[in-house]
């Protein structure tokens, strides 16, 4: 996570303290969010990033719930589709899923079967990456779907939880998302 002059800094993130269970420190992006300069830094960064490194993108896939307040800015600017992986019994039709842990409990990813087609090129979004664990399933859904994933976006990345994996190859992080 970079600083730049547009003004992003790591104190717009604020942490707590055993929330929302004993141990965790949760980083809060609500200030982000109330701060437009800093909003507009980011998806300016995403989309900077996007454009260089992920070319040819069809569409931008958020993740539930925070993905879903950084995704539909990027893929407007994009000019890209936007899809949602929620988490299990959200989303009406015919689903696929992937069952998964996090940092602070276990979850269920779900997309709609035909969110994407197959071939179709991706990027996920989200606002964290702790474990891992729920872009390691998007990307296992992504799989399924037979959608090719050209990267994984994040604006925080806590890095003692090694959850991009040895060498950054379980997931694709964008350089510039760590922290
Ligand atoms: C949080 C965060 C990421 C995930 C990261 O979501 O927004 O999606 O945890 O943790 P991991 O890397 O260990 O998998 P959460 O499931 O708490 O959902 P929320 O956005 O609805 O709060
Ligand atoms: N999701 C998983 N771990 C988290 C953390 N420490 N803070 C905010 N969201 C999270």
């Amino acid at each position: 996570y970079e600083k730049r002059e547009a003004g992003i800094n790591r104190s717009e993130i604020r942490a707590f303290t055993d929330f929302p269970s004993k141990g965790i420190v949760f980083r809060d992006i609500c200030p982000i969010l109330k701060d437009p300069e800093a909003l507009a830094a980011i998806i300016d960064l995403f989309e900077e990033r996007v454009r260089e490194t992920c070319p040819g993108v069809e569409l931008v896939v958020g993740l539930d719930a925070r993905g879903f307040l950084f995704g539909p800015l990027l893929a407007q600017r994009l000019r890209v589709g936007f899809v949602l992986v929620r988490k299990k019994g959200k989303l009406p039709g015919p689903t696929a899923s992937v069952a998964y842990t996090l940092e602070y409990g276990q979850a269920e990813a779900e997309i709609q079967e035909d969110a994407v087609e197959a071939g179709q090129k991706v990027v996920i979004i989200d606002d964290l990456l702790a474990t891992g664990g729920t872009l390691y399933a998007t990307c296992e859904l992504m799989k399924k779907q037979k959608a090719k994933v050209l990267g994984c976006l994040v604006v925080i990345e806590l890095k003692d939880l090694k959850g991009a994996g040895p060498n950054r190859t379980r997931v694709r992080v964008l350089p510039w998302s760590s922290t």
